[in-house]
């Protein structure tokens, strides 16, 4: 005697996040990298425009107008449909570009300070590293690990998410996704450009919420500095603060 089962198919409840695509199928054209002044940074991270002499926010940059009112209309799109957040505002509150060397890669970081991220490819290949996103572990499965028995890979179960890196491509997430990417094996530079977003979200009943929309500026001259003392020695460490 057979039983017949009828289900509906899993329905993934509380997902972790929101990555989206957005292509732009006319890239504008922007200023040669030539032009920016990237740093170098230690631990094999990416080249970036931060820190340096380039204003925290490169897309006030005249040559990336364009690009920055393209970012805009997918952000809208983002807070609208895939979040239905009731905002009054929101805006791009730091942005920046880097370049990733052969031999380079993103260690895992997310954003804080922020509300949605974006990452757009401005120069990259195929054969470039994914954007890896990595769900942390806590409270997940607390009891049995089950991270070595999954007879497949699934979207609903798996830890690591790789999203191409696509020239001419913007991928958007939620600024608390840990995310980074692989070692850059090709002969190329993978070029992208970051940015954070703030949004002042609708009065409700009974409070208010407002950020101080003001951009994000670095002192290098103020850096914060400890100091640690031993027997004979003394142990320094210094941190370059943003404000
Ligand atoms: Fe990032």
């Amino acid at each position: 005697m057979t039983s017949e089962l009828l289900a509906q198919e899993g329905i993934p409840i509380f997902p972790a996040g929101v990555v989206k695509q957005y292509k732009n199928l006319n890239p504008p054209e922007i200023p040669s990298m030539e032009d920016f002044d990237f740093n170098k940074q230690a631990n094999s991270n990416p080249e970036t425009t931060q820190f340096g002499t380039e204003p925290p926010n490169i897309l006030e940059h005249n040559g990336l107008l364009d690009l920055k009112i393209w970012f805009e209309d997918c952000i809208k799109d983002y807070l609208d449909n895939e979040m239905t957040l009731d905002y009054k505002e929101f805006w791009i509150s730091e942005s920046w570009l880097n370049k990733s060397w052969p031999g380079s890669h993103q260690s895992m970081h997310n954003h804080g300070n922020s509300l949605i991220s974006g990452v757009y490819y401005h120069k990259t290949i195929p054969e470039h590293p994914p954007l890896i996103f990595e769900r942390v572990t806590a409270n997940l499965d607390p009891f049995v690990s089950l991270r070595k028995h999954y007879k497949a890979s699934n979207q609903n179960f798996t830890n690591k998410i790789g999203m191409p890196a696509e020239s001419g491509t913007l991928i958007m997430f939620n600024s608390y996704l840990y995310h980074g990417f692989g070692v850059n094996n090709t002969k190329e530079p993978r070029i992208s450009l970051p940015f954070n977003v703030l949004a002042n979200l609708s009065d409700r009943d009974s409070f208010k919420m407002d950020f101080v929309k003001q951009e994000r500026w670095l002192n290098n001259d103020d850096a914060a500095r400890y100091t640690v003392k031993g027997d004979g020695t003394t142990g320094g460490i210094e941190r370059r603060m943003s404000k």
